[in-house]
C-alpha cells in the first residue's frame, strides 16, 4: 500500500519506518527541512533501540521516503497518517493548530475521485475527528473522497519499535466499512499472534489514548500517596508494592513510588483530558488529585 506520513517526529518516524519494514512503500512529509535533508542523508534522527536497521534497510531497498511538499508527499497515497504535535495550549487543552492547519491543505489537495482514508496519529481530544473532516469538507474535499480515523499510538519510547511491530491492541475508530477494510489489511501483519485489532467509533477511540495516559499516571499518584502512609505507618512501600503488583488483576507495572510522572505524554495528556472535562461541565475529580499530587512530587 502507499502511505504517506506528516510529521516526520518521534511517532512519525517509528511509524513510517514500520510500515515500510512490512512491505508498503511510505512517505514521510516534515515542513523541518534540515530534518529531511537529514533523514534523506540516511541519519535517523533519534534514538530509538532497532530503528536505525529498520530504516536503512528500507530506505536502500527504495520502501521509506522523506520529502518537505505535502502536495507530493500525498499525491499517490492511499492511507494518510497525521502524526503531528499537540502541545499544551495555554488553559491546558491539547492545541490542535498543526493538526488542523495541515488538515486545511489536504482539503485543497485531495481530489474528488480520490478515496484516502486519513487517520489521526497525535493524541487528540474527543472530537477531533469530526472537525477535521470539517477542515477537509470546508477546503474542497467531497464527502465520499476520504475517511477520517482515529488510530492512537501507544508506543513507549526506548521500546518503540517492539511496541509498533508487536502492539498489545490495535485501537481503530472508524464507522466507515471501506476504511475500515483497508486498515484490517494495513495491520493485518502486526497482529499475526493473535493480539486484538479493536474496532470503535472515532470518539471512543480518542478517549481510549486519554483514558489509558490518565489511568497509568493515576496508579503512579496512588503509589505515591501509598509511600507517604508508609512513611508515618513505618511500613516499607518497597514490600507494599510487591505485595499488590502481584496481583494480577492491579498488575507490576506504573507502581514504583517516585518524583512523579513526567516525559513528554503524560503531564501534557492528563491536563487536557481534565480540561476536556472541564469543556463538558465533568468535575473529573480524580484525575484533579492525581494532578495535585504529583504536582507536590514534582516540587520536592
Ligand atoms: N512521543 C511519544 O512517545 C508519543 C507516544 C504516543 C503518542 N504521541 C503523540 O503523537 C503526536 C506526535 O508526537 P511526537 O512525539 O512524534 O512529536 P514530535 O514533536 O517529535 O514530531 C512532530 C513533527 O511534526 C512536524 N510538523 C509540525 N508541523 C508540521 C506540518 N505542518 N507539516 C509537516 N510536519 C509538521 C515537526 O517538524 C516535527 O518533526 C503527539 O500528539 C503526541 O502526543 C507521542
Amino acid at each position: 500500500m502507499k502511505i504517506a506520513v506528516v510529521g516526520t517526529g518521534y511517532v512519525g518516524l517509528v511509524t513510517g519506518t514500520c510500515f515500510a519494514e512490512t512491505g508498503n512503500h511510505v512517505t514521510c512529509v516534515d515542513i523541518d527541512k534540515s530534518k529531511i535533508d537529514k533523514l534523506n542523508s540516511g541519519t535517523v534522527t533519534i534514538y530509538e533501540p532497532g530503528l536505525e536497521k529498520l530504516f536503512l534497510r528500507n530506505q536502500k531497498e527504495s520502501r521509506l521516503f522523506f520529502i518537505t511538499s505535502l502536495k507530493e508527499g500525498i499525491k499517490d497515497a492511499q492511507i494518510i497518517f497525521l502524526a503531528l504535535p499537540t502541545p499544551p495550549g495555554e488553559d491546558g487543552s491539547a492545541d490542535l493548530k498543526y493538526i488542523l492547519s495541515v488538515a486545511n491543505e489536504l482539503g485543497n489537495l485531495i481530489n474528488k475521485d480520490d478515496f484516502k482514508v486519513i487517520i489521526d496519529k497525535s493524541t487528540v481530544p474527543v472530537g477531533t475527528a469530526d472537525k477535521v473532516k470539517a477542515a477537509l469538507l470546508n477546503n474542497g474535499a467531497t464527502e465520499n473522497s476520504f475517511a477520517v480515523v482515529s488510530n492512537p499510538e501507544f508506543l513507549r519510547e526506548g521500546v518503540a519499535v517492539d511496541d509498533f511491530m508487536k502492539p498489545d491492541r490495535v485501537v481503530i475508530g472508524t464507522e466507515n466499512e471501506k476504511a475500515k477494510k483497508i486498515l484490517l489489511d494495513l495491520y493485518a501483519p502486526f497482529v499475526r499472534q493473535g493480539n486484538p485489532i479493536i474496532f470503535m467509533d472515532e470518539k471512543s477511540a480518542e478517549l481510549t489514548k486519554y483514558a489509558a495516559n490518565a489511568f497509568l499516571a493515576t496508579k503512579i499518584s496512588f503509589m505515591n500517596e501509598i509511600a507517604q502512609l508508609c512513611e508515618k505507618f513505618g511500613a516499607d512501600v518497597d514490600l507494599v508494592r510487591k505485595g499488590i503488583g502481584s496481583d494480577e488483576r492491579i498488575g507490576k507495572r506504573f507502581l514504583f513510588p517516585g518524583i512523579g510522572y513526567g516525559g513528554s505524554c503524560f503531564p501534557k495528556d492528563v491536563q487536557a483530558l481534565a480540561s476536556s472535562s472541564t469543556e463538558v461541565n465533568y468535575s473529573f475529580k480524580i484525575l484533579d488529585a492525581v494532578m495535585e499530587v504529583n504536582k507536590i512530587k514534582n516540587s520536592i
